[in-house]
């Protein structure tokens, strides 16, 4: 039976707002908290989605956004932190201690199901903070047995319309007439935001087969960084000479990044690209085929999607 009503914390973004709208779609009542409603603009205006601007940090407050829920679905993930062993207090904060608040407070509001969107590559032993947390925050959210039915969801990189990913290459091969690359042989198997959602309704609707179930999310191809690159590039018009960095330079280079406010790279991200990010077994559950980068990346990056861009500013200007 699919639930009535679920909190999406972390809502507000990127993969929260497909979640939001495939939920709001099928009649689900949605709450999303959000530290800023003004940032919101996604899911301000979906059907059957309330936003609220709160501290989803303090427990007071997760007691009382769950206390009509019927699931809760945490996607809050930071790519930096200051920096720590075994990772950074940001890190720490973000992705091990509100997990933590979060199974605490569906177990005092007695809700049943906590879907946890955690990342491919999330490992104790892994070479970098971002994944070490995420395996902290895992161990957190299994620790919600019996009482809470868990299940986790481990993406690969994920892209859509509004990614922060393959966008950042499309902007760059527009700036750049060279692309220096740290991690370029690294290999991804990226998966489409749409099918995300589709993964999450399907674990609200089909409970008792997501039930303590761990699940790695990722698309039909394997490329390296430098072929994603280079696709890319040239989609949007601007093929790219590649230049793959060793190791070495690309942390000097990722140094170099992160004393930007926000930075498009950080030496931990360098080190995190060590291990490939690929799925182990079927690329998703539920027997749901992933949908392929070349068969939607073009209809946004490609010489329609930017022939249609062109016309953004005017649809923002007139709020359409
Ligand atoms: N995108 C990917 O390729 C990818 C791949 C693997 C795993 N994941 C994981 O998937 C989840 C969602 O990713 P996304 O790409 O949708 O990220 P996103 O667009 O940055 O959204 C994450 C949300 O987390 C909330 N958040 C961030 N820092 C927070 C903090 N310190 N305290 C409270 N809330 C905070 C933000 O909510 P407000 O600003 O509204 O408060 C934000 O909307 C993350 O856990 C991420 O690690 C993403």
């Amino acid at each position: 039976m699919s639930p009535q009503r679920v909190v999406l914390i972390g809502g507000a973004g990127f993969i929260g707002s497909a979640i939001a709208n495939r939920l709001a779609e099928a009649g689900i009542s949605v709450l999303i908290p959000t530290r800023r409603r003004s940032r919101a603009g996604q899911v301000l205006l979906l059907p059957n989605v309330e936003v609220i601007e709160t501290d989803c940090h303090d427990e007071s407050v997760l007691n009382e956004l769950f206390e009509d829920a019927d699931a809760v679905v945490n996607l809050v993930g930071i790519l930096h932190s200051r920096s720590g062993s075994p990772y950074g207090p940001d890190f720490a904060r973000a992705h091990v201690e509100l997990p933590t608040r979060i199974v605490a407070a569906c177990k005092a509001s007695g809700v049943g199901q906590l879907i946890h969107v955690s990342a491919l590559g999330a490992d104790a032993a892994a070479p970098s903070e971002y994944q070490r947390s995420k395996a902290a925050g895992e161990q957190a959210v299994r620790a919600a047995t019996p009482e809470v039915a868990w299940t986790i969801l481990r993406p690969s990189v994920v892209f859509g319309r509004d990614d922060g990913f393959l966008n950042l290459f499309a902007r760059l091969a527009g700036v750049l007439p060279i692309i220096p690359l740290g991690g370029a042989s690294a290999r991804f198997q990226p998966v489409y935001v749409e099918d995300v959602a589709e993964v999450v309704w399907h674990c609200l609707n089909d409970s008792a087969a997501a039930r303590d179930q761990t699940f790695e999310l990722a698309g039909p191809t394997v490329y390296t960084l430098r072929q994603l690159v280079e696709y890319v590039s040239a989609l949007v018009g601007h093929p790219r000479p590649v230049i793959p960095l060793p190791e070495g330079l690309a942390m000097l280079q990722a140094g170099l990044m992160e004393l930007a406010p926000r930075p498009l790279m950080s030496r931990d991200n360098v080190r995190s690209m060590r291990a490939d990010n690929i799925a182990t077994a079927a690329p998703l559950p539920f027997g749901l085929r992933p949908t392929a980068i070349e068969a939607v990346v073009p209809g946004w990056l490609g010489p329609a999607g930017n022939q249609r861009a062109r016309y953004n500013p005017m649809r923002r200007h007139a709020r359409r």
